[in-house]
């Protein structure tokens, strides 16, 4: 029996919702929660229990909700707060949990307090936020030489008092001060008013930045962020969320899922261990950059890569801390066919090939809206195209020169924008997706008429019925959510293999990634008498777990005596 205490984000599936891109419930092209509220009876349709809202908040949307001007209140184009509490109250009656997104590193430039901050240098709000005199003669050159996590530095000069402020996103995205005791007082006092509100948990934006260096020196030369060692896990970052934890969060059965980027597994633990009363777990990176150099630039797919981190995690927190399991969100691109190739006229088989291969694994998974029904990424032909505030970050860095290099940055761009994930939810085949009846802020993807949820559920052997079926087999197997996990075949790059046990049951997944068809030797080790087929994309006719030749993308999952 695992030591891991038994806590209810363990047993569920969680579903992320982009509103923006979800529905839009008034005609105006852009998502809201009236749409969501329309679309709740869908969500709890496919199982899961939890749904984690990207931002919500007052916002100018320079970062799609991710600049907040009033923690406390709703954005104008998503509703109201009485809104929004109708939205809970349909999620929770119907057994579905609300996490929501906790965006404390930064606010929006026209948050009041940073009106206030920029006022002047003797304004009570001055030290919430990060204010530096510049270098060199009259002080025109930015404090230090960190970048901004979108290119170009991190540094905004302002007039009104003739200083620098600290953004380690867009200028309108100013880092908050959280060595100031004040901050980490009012963060404390919205978390604590949304958990009163009946929030069920936090996803925490960059959480890992919140605490820098003292003395903000020169970060190392770096081709890709400069900086990063300086803001990353800083000298207080576990004080500040254990507070959290202790003031706040531990009064409350809720859950904390924090993104860190750039995490190792020992820094994992320092944030997870459910000794330290920090985070309940973190989304980790270092799957979603096996494809990528210096963590941005798009190289070629290995399946042996995406395996080697997911195992290491895997092993990693056993017994001690608990993963997070993802292939998507609003950050990144499509997995298909980011990590099945050209999958032709085999998007159903990938796709739920792809389902099982992370969703069998220990953690907690999210499914990001729109890869239940298989929804792709765009080829985007112009670079005018894109909204994403950090493309026109690229572009500034590029400058002058950004016209020859525009090709390029639009094929690395149809790799890893960000875009990709927030083209509207296909609902139907009608005009816009049924999204909205008027134009969308964003475009849709043409593929609509074929991938859209109406279509998913006509056809009974749509992907939208495999992920159903995928969550209530790993909501109704404790050894699926507590089984510990073995990897097989390692190298390979055709087969996901690896097994989970579970008091005398075992867990055997087999995932084909390729196009083709691939022989397969069941594991030497693996001995058993009875066996059980429970989850397979090509019908039931693989009765026994032995060797074969695996169809292309086929994947199957047997529990073996
Ligand atoms: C996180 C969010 C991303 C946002 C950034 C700044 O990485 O997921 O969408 O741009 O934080 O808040
Ligand atoms: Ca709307």
């Amino acid at each position: 029996m695992s030591n891991v205490r038994t806590r209810w984000y363990k047993d569920a599936v969680i579903y992320q919702i982009y509103p923006r891109s979800f529905c839009d419930g008034n005609g105006d092209g852009i998502g809201d929660i009236k749409g969501i509220i329309s679309k709740l009876d869908y969500i709890q349709s496919l199982g899961v229990n939890a749904v984690w809202l990207s931002p919500c908040y007052k916002s100018p949307n320079d970062d799609n909700g991710y600049d907040i001007s009033d923690y406390r209140d709703i954005m104008d184009e998503f509703g109201t707060l009485d809104d929004w509490k109708e939205m809970i109250a349909g999620m929770h009656a119907r057994g579905i949990r609300l996490i929501m997104d906790l965006v404390v590193n930064h606010t929006s430039d026209e948050h009041e307090w940073f009106k206030q901050s920029r006022s002047s240098k003797d304004n009570p709000y001055r030290d919430y936020y990060i204010w530096r005199k510049g270098k060199g003669k009259n002080g025109k050159r930015p404090p230090n030489n960190w970048t901004s996590r979108f290119g170009g530095t991190a540094w905004e000069y302002d007039e009104a008092t003739g200083e620098w402020y600290l953004h380690l996103f867009s200028k309108k995205q100013p880092d908050l001060n959280w060595d100031n005791p004040k901050v980490r007082e009012e963060v404390h006092s919205l978390v604590k008013y949304w958990l009163d509100l009946g929030v069920d948990g936090f996803r925490c934006d960059v959480i890992t930045y919140i605490s820098k260096v003292e003395g903000l020196p020169d970060g190392k030369f770096n081709i890709g962020i400069v900086g990063d060692e300086q803001f990353t896990h800083g000298p207080h970052i576990h004080e500040y969320l254990n507070a959290l934890n202790k003031e706040v969060l531990s009064n409350y059965d809720c859950m904390t899922v924090g993104e860190a980027s750039g995490v190792t597994i020992e820094q994992g633990l320092l944030y997870t261990a459910e000794d330290r009363d920090e985070l309940d777990t973190v989304f980790t990176f270092e799957h979603v950059e096996c494809d990528t150099f210096m963590r941005l630039l798009p190289i070629k797919f290995k399946l042996s890569n995406l395996k080697k981190v997911q195992a290491r995690w895997q092993y990693g927190l056993r017994d001690k801390g608990w993963n997070s399991l993802y292939y998507e969100n609003h950050d990144q691109p499509r997995s298909l066919p980011r990590f099945v190739g050209d999958y032709g006229e085999r998007r159903k088989e990938a796709a739920k090939m792809l389902a099982i291969s992370y969703m069998m694994l220990q953690g907690t998974p999210y499914v990001y809206q729109g890869q239940e029904i298989g929804m792709t990424n765009k080829q985007f032909e112009d670079i005018n195209e894109f909204k994403d505030v950090m493309v026109a970050y690229i572009r500034k860095v590029f400058g002058v020169f950004e016209p020859i290099f525009r090709k390029l940055i639009v094929k690395v761009l149809n790799k890893r924008a960000r875009d990709h994930a927030r083209m509207p939810m296909q609902w139907n085949d009608k005009e816009y997706a049924g999204f909205s009846t008027v134009e969308p802020w964003m475009c849709i993807n043409p593929n609509y008429k074929e991938i859209n949820v109406e279509e998913a559920m006509k056809d009974p052997d749509s992907i939208y019925y495999f992920y159903k079926k995928v969550i209530d087999f790993r909501k109704n197997s404790p050894l699926v959510r507590y089984g510990t996990f073995k990897e097989h075949y390692k190298s390979s790059d055709d087969v996901y293999c690896y097994e989970r046990w579970w008091e005398g049951e075992r867990l055997l997944v087999i995932c084909n990634f390729k196009n083709n068809e691939v022989p397969f030797d069941i594991p030497d080790d693996l001995v058993y008498t009875e066996c059980e087929l429970k989850l397979h994309n090509y019908g039931y006719d693989r009765p026994k777990a032995q060797s074969m030749v695996l169809r292309p993308y086929e994947a199957a999952v047997y529990i073996l005596k």
